[in-house]
């Protein structure tokens, strides 16, 4: 494995690299990508089995401009109506951390569908990602670049401890700025589906095509491994609490907690006087002081999976954590948490 820079050149090594069907893991606005072209099955073959992720699981493939769309997907088989939310999303909410389920070419491998007759297509934002993407094949399938069913990265430095040489390349970009996933967004069904909540809001979303619905289809199928009720998971048993009973815990000094913002911090501890030592297993998402509820959710998710991967590396007995509030951002945060905490069952 070799660290690369986000300079232009480091970007091209990568792209020779998965245009010769090896792997590079790059930054995206959302989180860190583990990236393989996109046509070639041998290059996705890989990206599965660096992740240990299971063959069920289908792949986002990451595009860098609207008109590459058309590579990956077939917006023309869609009705009409579904055609017009397509191209309303594209207009606002790309390039950026969307993901839209569409009809799938012919030529995106099954391998990178997992079967399915649909393709997840996503245009990031990042300039590194949009590079990489357009100095290699135009089409590169990406996961986030994480063990299955272990925390997303969101610095190169996660990538590095978690797949090691099991990628061959990855470009430093700091710090993922959203810190979540991208939303998942099925445009085949109607009403329009969040398949899986993210950096891009409902809100949003709404306000551009209408009501949409959320969460799995009623006949459960096709799966978005997303929506597995343990994925994003710390090794630490994960317990979830509003923040009335966060504020109520003891401190126990073999634990782990982690506070939404300052405020809760606080009260718990008018009543908890933790030992020297313990501050290294206290951790707050959102600790800047002032913040309106927006930008303390933005805080909040863009210091997730950072601060979950610390805490996990303290080995803590168990963790508690603070629901954050609902509004914004906070759902995907939630979402995330409460499959973090559904490892335990
Ligand atoms: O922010 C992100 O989306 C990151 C960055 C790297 O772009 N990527 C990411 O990929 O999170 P991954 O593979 O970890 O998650 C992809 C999600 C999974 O929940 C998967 O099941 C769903 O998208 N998905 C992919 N293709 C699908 C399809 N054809 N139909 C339904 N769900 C699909
Ligand atoms: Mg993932």
């Amino acid at each position: 494995m070799r660290m690369l820079t986000s300079g232009d050149e480091d970007i091209r090594i990568a792209a020779e690299a998965i245009k010769a069907g090896r792997l590079a893991a790059f930054p995206t606005e959302t989180v860190y990508g583990l990236g393989g072209d996109a046509f070639n099955v041998s290059a996705l073959a890989r990206i599965f089995e660096a992740k240990r992720r299971p063959r069920f699981d289908p792949l986002i493939v990451h595009i860098a401009d609207v008109d590459s769309l058309d590579m990956v997907a077939n917006a023309g088989s869609l009705p009409p109506s579904a055609r017009a939310k397509l191209w309303a999303l594209c207009r606002k909410l790309w390039p950026g951390p969307l993901t839209l389920v569409l009809p799938k070419q012919p030529a995106v491998p099954d391998l990178a569908t997992s079967g399915l007759p649909t393709v997840a297509a996503r245009f990031p934002s990042h300039p590194a990602a949009q590079k990489l993407i357009r100095y290699s094949t135009g089409a590169i399938a990406a996961p986030s670049a994480n063990p299955f069913g272990y925390l997303s990265p969101t610095k190169a430095v996660h990538v590095q401890e978690q797949l090691g040489e099991r990628v061959d390349f990855i470009i430093d970009g700091g710090s993922a700025g959203i810190g979540v996933e991208s939303t998942v967004l099925d445009l085949t069904e109607e009403p329009a589906r969040i398949l899986r909540p993210g950096g891009a809001l409902r809100e949003a979303i709404e306000a551009l095509i209408g009501h949409v619905e959320m969460g799995s289809p009623a006949q459960d199928a096709p799966h978005s491994p997303g929506q597995l009720a343990s994925h994003y998971a710390p090794n630490a048993p994960l317990f979830l609490h509003d923040a009335n009973d966060m504020a109520r815990l003891s401190f126990c000094s073999d634990e782990a907690y982690l506070f939404f913002d300052e405020e809760t911090r606080g009260v718990w501890h008018m009543r908890n006087a933790p030992d020297a030592g313990g501050d290294e297993r206290i951790f707050t998402l959102a600790a800047g002081a002032d913040m309106g509820a927006a930008d303390k959710t933005l805080e909040a998710a863009a210091n997730l999976f950072d601060i979950l991967h610390t805490i996990d590396k303290r080995k803590p007995s168990a963790i508690h954590a603070q629901k954050s509030p609902d509004s914004g951002l906070g759902a995907a945060i939630n979402d995330r948490l409460a499959r973090a905490a559904a490892k335990r069952n």
